[in-house]
């Protein structure tokens, strides 16, 4: 499928996926929204796709927010629906049943480090920066930052950046765990994420997918649920080819290929 305002590019078992506004430096408008939702869809129902990694178009921008000039003029319920339809977008990523890497390659900022924050690992560039500028604009976070963004660094870091609207650099963001990694901007970003998405994608892919299940379950449960999720979610995995080759593989010294059953 074609996209305005996304490249879309699958090579590998990965797909890789550009948000492309380059002029408004990848700010998210409801067109390129829908059309995120889309693209999602579409490598959900990819069986060869096995990891996605989320980059900005352009030398400048992860995401430099959503489309002020689109909000602007928004009502009360037009804000809302807004909001709403970001933060669809955004759960489909973060309930996807793939791995999601974003590699911030400048900018993201309000919605553009909202979508990061849906994505299951942050690499950065060392020129990125980070912030949720809303209260400057008179408004709050609305992509999922009050939430994501405090379960993910904590309330007092959480709040000091929501509050402030201050960016922060790469170096803040590696030190208070907003993202994972940093690479120097001379290297390439989006070499380095393949990397890191090939360490992944090499594993049984149902075991990546429940295994990302969990991790988001004990976002919220409490620990016997998760425990009794987890549990659960293990004793599935024996129902699997990929169990049984894999094992097998192991005690007979042989490589295994994964078949993703
Ligand atoms: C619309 C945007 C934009 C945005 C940048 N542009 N960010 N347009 N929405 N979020 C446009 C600019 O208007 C400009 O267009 C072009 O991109 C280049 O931007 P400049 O500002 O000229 O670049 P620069 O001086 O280098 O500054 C970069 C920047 C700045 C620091 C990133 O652009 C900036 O502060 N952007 C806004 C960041 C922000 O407030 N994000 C949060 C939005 S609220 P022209 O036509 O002049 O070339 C949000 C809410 C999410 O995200 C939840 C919603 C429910």
């Amino acid at each position: 499928m074609a996209y305005q305002n996304l490249i879309l590019e699958i090579e590998d078992k990965l797909a890789v996926l550009k948000i492309n506004r380059p002029r408004a430096l990848n700010a998210l408008n409801s067109e390129l929204l829908g059309e995120m939702a889309q693209a999602i869809s579409e490598l959900e129902n990819n069986s060869d796709v096995k990891a996605i990694i989320i980059t900005g178009e352009g030398n400048k921008a992860f995401v430099a927010g959503a489309d002020i000039a689109e909000m602007k003029e928004m009502n009360e319920r037009e804000a809302e629906d807004f909001a709403r339809k970001g933060q669809g977008v955004f759960t489909m990523l973060e309930q996807s049943a793939k791995p999601v890497i974003a590699a911030v390659n400048g900018f993201a900022l309000g919605g553009g480090n909202e979508l990061a924050l849906a994505c299951d690992i942050r690499m950065a560039s060392s020129k990125a920066k980070f912030g949720q500028p809303e209260v400057g604009l008179g408004i709050i976070a609305g992509f999922g930052g009050t939430q994501r963004l405090t379960k993910i660094v904590g309330p007092a870091s959480a709040k000091e950046i929501l509050f402030t609207g201050e960016m922060i650099d790469a170096a803040e963001a590696l030190r208070i765990g907003l993202v994972n990694h940093v690479v120097p901007v001379e290297d390439d970003l989006l070499a380095k994420a393949r990397e890191l998405a090939e360490k992944v994608v090499k594993n049984a892919p149902v075991a990546i997918e429940l295994t990302k299940k969990a991790v988001n379950y004990a976002v919220t449960a409490d620990i016997d649920t998760g425990l009794e999720h987890e549990c659960s979610s293990f004793a599935k995995c024996f129902k699997t080819e990929d169990q049984k080759n894999g094992m097998a593989a192991f005690l007979n010294k042989e490589k295994v290929v994964f078949k993703g059953k």
